[in-house]
């Protein structure tokens, strides 16, 4: 490093900053307080206190469903601490799964089964073998679980429901009920491609979560300001400017992205104050539309089609593409990125995919159109961003596989 490289860099790590602690607004962060989601908190910990109970108690599972940044993961996750350090005895596990990152059924029981004895292999049973076992990891452990599978509704869309009975059926063959459940999903439309009696199960034991309104998110980011900023570096027209700009979606997380990019925003004007300013520059750089982690999560080629989507959107500058044009482009792309391409029917399924996930959304052409084909787009934001940000996470993503 030459010494003037040297001097910027340390320039940069002693640069004054508005953050106290800004690892306080990252999206793995649990707040150890969670205003307006108090009562919900309470009817879990009232539904599971039996978990605690020696009698036995019938099969205990509860859906939490709500909108986009209404709290479900973090309320659950906030409700996992609790529990995990209420036990002494250390008889309790929390799992919490996600899966859209746990894709399968398989994944999910293998996972759990490791979670109660890490010896056993990730792959290499069957299906059959894998949920003998983990009912005799149960009875032989006497562990109570509480397991929660967010983002359900996902798989169901994937997989079906028939590994919601297999789960469910795990619980009647131990000899005591071990496991308890939470399931995650936007609504309870999974729920109703269950089976009569299932479904009013899961109906009676749900709790419904509603998106924030303007004043439960100036609490939320006023509660979260405190952690994460120094004191008195935040104006009260600031924390109001970002509740008003997220309360149209009622989403704590574009909130609290607002809050991280306005401060972001006062760093790199120097300004040792977080103004209105600072968050209309951030909400011009932040959309509540992507959800960053779902791009993560998504395979290599995946990531390759939405770009090539991308990119033939931004260069049409229509509203829609047919698949061909995106199939054509995607070819491209894996030219620039040295990657073979997938054959056609991998690129329909891998397209399946993302619009189940609501990356993109397809619909088939009207009139005007000769034949029937399907149409691709990209719900409404900035295709700048995502290109930028995919093409940083699949650079990212080839370094890691190239090193493996
Ligand atoms: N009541 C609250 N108090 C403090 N922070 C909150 C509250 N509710 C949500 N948040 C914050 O908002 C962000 C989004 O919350 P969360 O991930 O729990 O939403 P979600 O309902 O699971 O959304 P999605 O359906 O997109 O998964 C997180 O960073 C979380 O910390
Ligand atoms: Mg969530």
């Amino acid at each position: 490093m030459s010494k003037s490289d040297e001097e910027f860099f340390n320039s940069l790590i002693k640069k004054p900053t508005v953050f106290k602690n800004i690892s306080c607004l990252s999206v793995t962060y649990i707040p150890p307080h969670l205003p307006h989601r108090e009562e919900e908190l309470r009817t879990l910990a009232k539904y599971f206190k039996t978990i605690f109970e020696n009698q036995d108690e019938p099969l205990r599972k509860i859906c939490v469903t709500g909108p986009t940044g209404s709290g479900k993961t973090t309320l659950t996750k906030r409700f996992g601490q609790l529990l995990t350090n209420i036990d002494k005895q250390k008889n309790f596990l929390f799992v919490y799964i996600n899966c859209r990152i746990y894709k399968s059924p398989y994944l999910i029981v293998s996972t759990l089964a490791r979670k109660l004895n890490k010896a056993i292999p990730p792959r290499g049973y069957s299906f059959e073998e894998l949920q003998s076992l983990l009912i005799r990891l149960l009875d032989f452990y006497s562990v109570k679980v509480l397991l929660v599978l967010d983002e359900i509704d996902y798989l169901v869309s994937r997989a079906g429901t028939d590994f919601l009975y297999v789960l469910l059926r795990i619980s009647e063959m131990t000899t005591k009920q071990w496991i308890s459940y939470i399931f995650i999903a936007r609504n309870l439309n999974f729920v109703h491609k269950l089976d009569a009696s299932t479904q009013s199960s899961f109906q009676s034991n749900h709790i419904s979560l509603d998106r924030y309104s303007e004043t439960d998110l100036k609490d939320i980011i006023k509660s979260r300001a405190e952690i994460a900023f120094y004191d008195g570096t935040i104006t009260s027209d600031t924390i109001e400017l970002i509740a008003d700009i997220a309360s149209k979606s009622g989403d704590a997380r574009y909130a609290i992205e607002l809050l991280w990019g306005a401060g972001q925003c006062a760093d790199d004007e120097d300004s040792p104050i977080v103004y209105p300013d600072h968050t209309r520059k951030a909400k011009a750089l932040i959309h509540p539309e992507i959800r960053r982690e779902i791009i993560l999560t998504l395979s290599l080629h995946q990531k390759l089609i939405l770009l090539s989507i991308i990119r033939k959107l931004k260069h049409t500058k229509n509203a829609y593409i047919s698949t061909n044009d995106a199939i054509i482009s995607y070819k491209l792309v894996c030219e620039e990125y040295n990657e073979e391409p997938r054959k056609h029917t991998q690129i329909w399924s891998y397209l399946k995919d993302l619009s189940k996930q609501d990356v993109i959304s397809t619909k088939i052409s009207g009139e005007g159109m000769r034949g029937k084909t399907t149409l691709i787009s990209i719900p409404d934001i900035s295709v700048e961003t995502i290109e930028m940000f995919l093409m940083k996470t699949i650079e990212e993503q080839k370094k890691t596989i190239e090193h493996v």
